[in-house]
């Protein structure tokens, strides 16, 4: 079905005029050259991302400006200037120094949306070391995972959290020390043996710290990320990523020194950070950091009560409100919103017709990866909205259809997604699996294993994956890691995981679980299996369906054949089956 294209407004009628205003143009001369001046750089010609977000403006023209607005779970508000930002991420800095935290080493963040997340977030940057954030809602199995493929030296994180995850911290040699923070006393428990209180020692820190001693290749952030088989894989980035953040920010999100913005996603993925803090702050814009959950009044009080301008947010969310009803917006005053961005999934139309009938304007998709570290292929502020497509490239950025031999394919047909290498945001290995790193680059193209297809005017349409990594809620969820949970249940003799098809989450975990003998496929059991796997995972990534079955269908080699399992679900056709072996 073809939607009717959303007229790219005229700059008469926009509130703010957008910073980019000629794509074509743009695009046609853009040099990264010219990104990078506008930055500030360290004196000898090094480059630090904390630098660029938080000390140049506190030691510029925007010391006292207000970077953070953070309202807590419990109601709590804070502000923090770039000054304060400056100050408590040079003591964090310190902090890791006096622990002998050295460059290159690995500090992981398992905590909530909490102030000290951020300050140690670029403290750690500003040491040289390499942060690696989590989700906080993650279970024990997959912090262990990435802790241990890391070689993570220092966790900070909080009480309950810490609690959480209590029964694998002892199978993490490389692990020297576990900083907790206690946000407000909201713990009374006591520090476990050996733990360090962020709360003491950041006391004893100095505010001062330098001088910053990294060059744009140094390795800044990783996030782990979920492939069809095995682990998931760490995906470095460097610092030079903040050119392209701010790049992107500025252009893309069109961020403005007046704006007040909201980021919704989560720290622990890649959003939260290269969206969540490097681009709205290297572009010395003032942020709105909630750490509530979600719930649809709760969202439209915080657009009101901060004045809300720039909003990037995601489809499920989307789809979420849209569920609340039209009415509820109405309840709120949302005047102050200019302009709305999504990412993660596909952007279905009617939740952009709806942005337009809520929210008087529509919602601007685009696309990017873990792995591609900022946004690739966007909507903009001065380009007309082709409803379902994801836009077109950033200026800088070359994409094309190709097929396996790399050659490109012509407007209108679908293939693999491909980016010339290479940009500033793009990773530069995965943590200790460089070979699995090269094989996403080919024939001269990065590869991004997403279907799509270009129209002749030069717009991307996201087909779909073609991998079995499920997206939920645009949390991307690898099947190996689920089954290997579910295995694990001592009833379970094997397991086969899918995505099946869901209007809000696009897509949620489904397990075909076949039972060891003896057991008997009850409810019962299916609910233990099921908070089991809730318990060691967490609750987005654990299956939200199990379905009991006699055997899975294999290949001969003995490989679940989740494709097959897909099909079955969906009354699809099954495809090639001659490599199956069913019993
Ligand atoms: O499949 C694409 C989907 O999400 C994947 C990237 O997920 P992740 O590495 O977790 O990065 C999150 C940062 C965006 C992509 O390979 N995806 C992302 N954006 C879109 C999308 N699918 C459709 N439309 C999008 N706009």
């Amino acid at each position: 079905m073809t939607y009717p294209v959303i007229e790219k407004p005229s700059l008469a009628e926009v509130r703010m005029k957008p910073n980019l205003q000629d794509y074509d143009a743009t695009y046609r001369s853009f040099q990264w050259k010219s990104v990078e001046r506008e930055l500030a750089w360290l004196p000898g010609g090094g480059l630090n991302l904390a630098h660029e977000c938080v000390d140049r403006h506190a030691l510029g023209g925007l010391r006292d400006k207000v970077a953070m607005l953070w309202e807590g779970k419990e109601g709590e508000e804070e502000t923090y200037t770039f000054e304060q930002m400056r100050r408590e991420s040079n003591r964090f800095a310190n902090l890791l120094k006096g622990l002998g935290v050295q460059k290159g080493d690995r500090v992981f963040l398992f905590m909530e949306r909490v102030p000290e997340l951020y300050f140690a977030f670029f403290g750690i940057l500003k040491l040289g070391a390499v942060v690696g954030p989590l989700f906080s809602a993650f279970g024990p199995d997959p912090v262990r995972d990435r802790l241990l493929n890391s070689g993570a030296r220092v966790l900070v994180t909080q009480p309950d959290l810490r609690q959480r995850v209590a029964s694998i911290l002892k199978d993490l040699p490389e692990l020297k020390h576990i900083i907790v923070v206690n946000k407000n006393n909201r713990s009374r428990e006591p520090l476990a043996r050996g733990d360090l209180s962020y709360e003491v020692l950041m006391a004893n820190a100095s505010a001062e710290f330098g001088p910053l001693t990294t060059t744009k290749d140094d390795y800044s952030i990783m996030h782990y990320t979920s492939g069809t088989t095995g682990r998931p894989k760490g995906a470095v980035h460097r610092h030079y990523a903040v050119v392209q953040h701010y790049l992107t920010g500025k252009w893309v999100l069109d961020l403005h020194r007046e704006d007040i913005y909201w980021c919704t996603a989560d720290p622990g993925w890649v959003t939260g950070t290269s969206y969540g803090m490097s681009a709205p702050w290297s572009n010395g814009v003032t942020q709105v950091i909630y750490e509530g959950g979600f719930r649809a009044s709760a969202w439209y009080q915080v657009i009101q009560k901060y004045g809300v301008t720039m909003w990037y947010t995601a489809p499920t969310a989307i789809r979420m409100l849209m569920k609340a009803g039209e009415e509820l917006p109405g309840q709120y005053d949302l005047s102050s919103l200019r302009y709305i961005c999504s990412v993660g999934e596909p952007l279905n139309p009617e939740a952009i017709f709806w942005g337009q009938k809520v929210f008087h304007m529509p919602i601007h998709d685009n696309w990017w990866q873990t792995e591609t570290g900022a946004i690739l292929i966007a909507n903009y502020p001065i380009l007309s909205i082709r409803p379902g497509s994801m836009g077109k490239p950033v200026p800088g950025i070359r994409a094309g259809i190709v097929e396996q031999d790399g050659k490109e394919l012509p407007p209108g047909q679908e293939g693999d997604l491909a980016i010339r290498p290479e940009w500033p945001a793009m990773f530069r290995t995965y943590w200790q699996d460089e070979e699995r790193y090269r094989s996403r680059f080919q024939n001269g193209w990065y590869v991004t294993g997403d279907r799509a297809r270009q129209d002749k005017d030069g717009y991307f349409w996201f087909v779909g994956r073609t991998d079995d990594v499920i997206n939920t809620a645009g949390h991307l969820v690898g099947p190996f890691e689920v089954e290997s949970a579910l295995i694990e249940h001592p009833a379970v003799a094997e397991a086969g995981v899918i995505g099946k098809p869901d209007p809000i989450a696009m897509e949620v975990v489904k397990a075909f679980v076949s039972l060891k003998e003896g057991y008997e496929p009850t409810p019962q059991l299916r609910n233990e299996i099921m908070r089991f796997a809730r318990q060691k995972l967490a609750a987005g990534v654990a299956p939200r369906e199990i379905e009991f079955v006699r055997s899975l269908p294999k290949t001969r080699s003995g490989k679940i054949m989740r494709r097959l399992l897909k099909a079955r679900e969906l009354g699809l056709p099954e495809g090639d089956t001659s490599t199956l072996e069913e019993d």
